[in-house]
């Protein structure tokens, strides 16, 4: 099997290098409307943006920065197939303009445009920061009125095109090598998340130069778009990511066997993908081994508290809890080759003793 993942350095309001209903999963975070860091951004892209933050006009700035990014989810819209997922990382901003505080509802712009152009809206993820900032509620003071909810959350969007679930056959070996877990349903398809951390902490180390290009790029952590892949795609399928930054979603795709495109107009994360990728075999198996050891603890303390298991996986061999997770099949990166901006990846079966 292999995988090929493409990157264009161009904007994504015409993304014609790509198919109409071709993709099978859209992944993506666009810059945020009315968050100081992207302020210089659209002002860049549209001079009445520019005009209207000067003018302080915050709403007026607001609703023609969603114009921008609505030209790119009209692309999202023809590239997708028929039934195919969009899940949109996007959080609100609040503000201060001259003396008034006020919140810019981004998720509502971006799920009204979805929901007036042929999606079906489908129940949201509340993404729960972890914070420990101790002056949270500063200047909020103890005295009524006039104190500001802190927030702390972002939303993944998931929308779906059309009315339609996505045709699969129903025996497709394929589906069910992709299965994951019945305890990893259970989590992955809460509606808040507040452990998204986890995986990325503990297994992407990054130096301080990487992290530093990874704070300027507000790239979001590995495992947001590493779950919405094994959620909502398909061993093989591909996968788009129209705000591609660092290529997060892509290092996801690489390493959950799906084909990848991105476009980004800023062509210095190149750089930082390519290393990324040269240590994607390591981070592949250590995910693996992750998922696999995590699932044997699982099952052990399911065992303790009497509960009966009458499922086995038959490339495993270790008990899984329902008769969809018997044909779960993990793959690891064999190796890979790269040609400008397009890298081909091979894998094989990924086998697994239990430690
Ligand atoms: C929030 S960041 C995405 C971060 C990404 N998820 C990651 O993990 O690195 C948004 C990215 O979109 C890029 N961008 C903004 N407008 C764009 C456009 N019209 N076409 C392509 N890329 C764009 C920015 O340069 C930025 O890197």
């Amino acid at each position: 099997m292999k995988t090929t993942h493409r990157v264009f350095f161009k904007d994504s309001y015409d993304m014609n290098e790509v198919e109409s209903n071709s993709i099978d999963l859209i992944i993506t975070s666009p810059p945020y409307p009315m968050i100081d860091m992207w302020d210089l951004h659209f002002s860049n892209s549209n001079d009445e943006i520019k005009q209207a933050l000067e003018d302080g006009n915050g709403k007026k700035a607001f609703n023609i920065m969603h114009n921008q990014l609505e030209k790119v989810w009209k692309e999202v819209g023809r590239v997708l197939k028929v039934g195919g997922i969009v899940c949109i990382n996007i959080g609100d901003a609040t503000r201060t303009i001259k003396n008034n505080f006020q919140l810019f509802p981004n998720h509502v712009e971006i799920t009204n445009f979805f929901y007036k152009n042929g999606f079906n809206e489908l129940p949201c993820i509340i993404w729960r920061k972890p914070t420990n900032i101790p002056n949270k509620f500063l200047g909020s003071g103890m005295l009524p009125p006039n104190a500001y909810v802190t927030l702390e959350h972002e939303y993944i969007l998931i929308f779906r095109k059309g009315k339609a679930k996505r045709k699969i056959p129903p025996k497709s070996e394929i589906r069910y090598n992709s299965a994951f877990f019945w305890e990893e349903r259970n989590n992955w398809f809460s509606e808040i998340w507040e452990d998204i951390r986890g995986i990325s902490q503990n297994l992407l180390k990054e130096n301080n130069n990487q992290r530093n290009l990874r704070d300027r790029s507000a790239a979001f952590p590995l495992e947001l778009p590493y779950r919405l892949i094994n959620m909502y795609s398909i061993y093989g399928d591909t996968v788009l990511d129209p705000f591609w930054g660092t290529g997060t979603t892509s290092l996801a795709a690489v390493i959950s066997m799906r084909n990848s495109i991105g476009y980004e107009i800023n062509s210095e994360f190149m750089e930082f993908f390519k290393k990324k990728i040269n240590n994607a075999k390591k981070l592949n198996n250590d995910i693996n081994k992750y998922r696999l050891n995590n699932h044997i603890k699982f099952i052990e303390k399911y065992r303790k508290e009497g509960k009966d298991i009458k499922y086995k996986s038959n490339y495993y061999k270790f008990p899984v809890i329902t008769n969809q997770e018997t044909e779960f099949l993990l793959y690891s990166i064999k190796n890979y080759e790269e040609n400008r901006n397009k890298f081909v990846i091979h894998y094989e079966k990924f086998s697994f003793n239990i430690e």
